[in-house]
């Protein structure tokens, strides 16, 4: 009998999610001769009747869509099924309404692609419905536990390196500060690689205790050894590890860039200027290490599938695609080890992490 198994796409999208998609629909097909069903809008499409579902046909699955940003399935980071958010502000438990769904698709196991948060909601969702479920890591952010890659990191820091590139002119042109705030939730991690790639003089990641005063001092230094504009890259959480830093307080919709840019205009006499870069990091084609780990991670999560190894997670790890319990994963964000070599390397370079001792 043929099998039929479903693909969802959960959380912020990132660049890659279009190749997973791809590399799962066609392993099915060709390895195991099942259908792959794709759901849309993550859960979204569980609650709707008939449900919001297409049939993946592996012909149309050409390496141009390994090529595309985005998810076109669609997407959603704001459909918790234990607590949906409601027209008139409540939150309802629809998570029986997806399970519904998921039984009048037939589905004989379903690949989820997504953070870990959406991991952990999917894995809570599949467990009592007996459908077997297989994880693909993914985000931008690269914070789920486990594996050293999610899909659509590779993106974003190419994406962020990129545009420390470019601010790199203008700064030294008009002689200011340039300041790029990037994503990442709570994690440093496409600060401290673009920023070593990129050539910044200073990286603040919410890991690392950070001052003002020291990143003010660093600007100074550069300037008396006749440097006349600097590059400073901030996570979008750097904020939280300083308790005298407060974007909140002082500028409730820039964020810790623009808050940034100022004090040290003021500090340090010279222009500066916030760059938020923002969704860009999600938007773009994925890098060709994107598209082999979206490739790789999905072709493994058939095969687990295949052997019938549910609640699983496939991870990439020490060059190769290994699997690991759910369980392991959720609830395991993953920071930048503030002693690891990416730190190490960036001080070595003389990178200022702004320490606050
Ligand atoms: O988790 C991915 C991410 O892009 C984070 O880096 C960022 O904080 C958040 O999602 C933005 O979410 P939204 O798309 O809802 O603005």
């Amino acid at each position: 009998m043929t099998k039929r198994i479903g693909i969802l796409t959960s959380g912020g999208d990132c660049a890659g999610l279009n190749a997973t998609i791809r590399a799962v629909a066609l392993r099915a097909h060709h390895g195991h001769g099942w259908t792959t069903i794709g759901l849309r809008y993550g859960t979204l499409g569980l609650l709707e009747r008939p449900v919001e579902a297409v049939t993946l046909d592996p012909d149309r699955l050409s390496a141009a869509l390994a090529r595309q940003g985005g998810t076109f399935l669609g997407s959603t980071n704001r459909g918790d099924p234990f607590a949906f958010p409601m027209p008139d502000g409540s939150r309802k438990d629809r998570s029986g309404e997806m399970i519904e769904g998921l039984k009048q698709l037939g589905l004989d196991g379903l690949i989820g692609v997504g953070g870990d948060g959406s991991l952990a909601i999917l894995r809570k969702l599949l467990g009592p419905s007996g459908i077997p479920f297989v994880g693909v890591p993914k985000t931008i952010d690269n914070d789920v536990g486990h594996t050293e890659r999610a899909v659509g990191y590779s993106t974003a820091v190419a994406i962020a390196t990129e545009a420390l590139d470019r601010l790199q002119p203008t700064g030294t042109s008009h002689e200011r500060t340039m300041v790029l705030e990037v994503m990442g939730r709570d994690a440093g991690h496409i600060a401290i690689a673009a920023g070593i790639a990129g050539g910044a003089d200073v990286v603040l990641i919410p890991e690392i205790r950070w001052k003002l005063e020291t990143v003010v001092q660093h600007i100074a230094q550069l300037r008396a050894v006749g440097r006349t504009s600097a590059l400073v890259v901030v996570a979008e959480a750097a904020g939280q590890s300083d308790e005298a830093v407060d974007p909140a307080a002082d500028a409730p919709d820039h964020g810790v860039g623009d808050w940034l840019a100022k004090r040290l205009a003021k500090a340090t006499g010279a222009e500066a200027r916030a760059t938020v870069l923002g969704h860009v990091q999600r938007g773009a084609m994925p890098t060709a290490e994107d598209r082999l780990l979206a490739s790789a991670l999905g072709v493994r999560a058939v095969d687990l599938l295949a052997e019938g190894k549910g609640d699983h997670m496939v991870a990439w790890w020490n060059r190769q695609v290994i699997d690991v319990p759910l369980a392991k994963v959720v609830g395991q964000s993953r920071t930048v080890d503030a002693d690891g070599t990416l730190i190490c390397t960036a001080r070595a370079l003389g990178i200022c992490l702004g320490d606050a001792v």
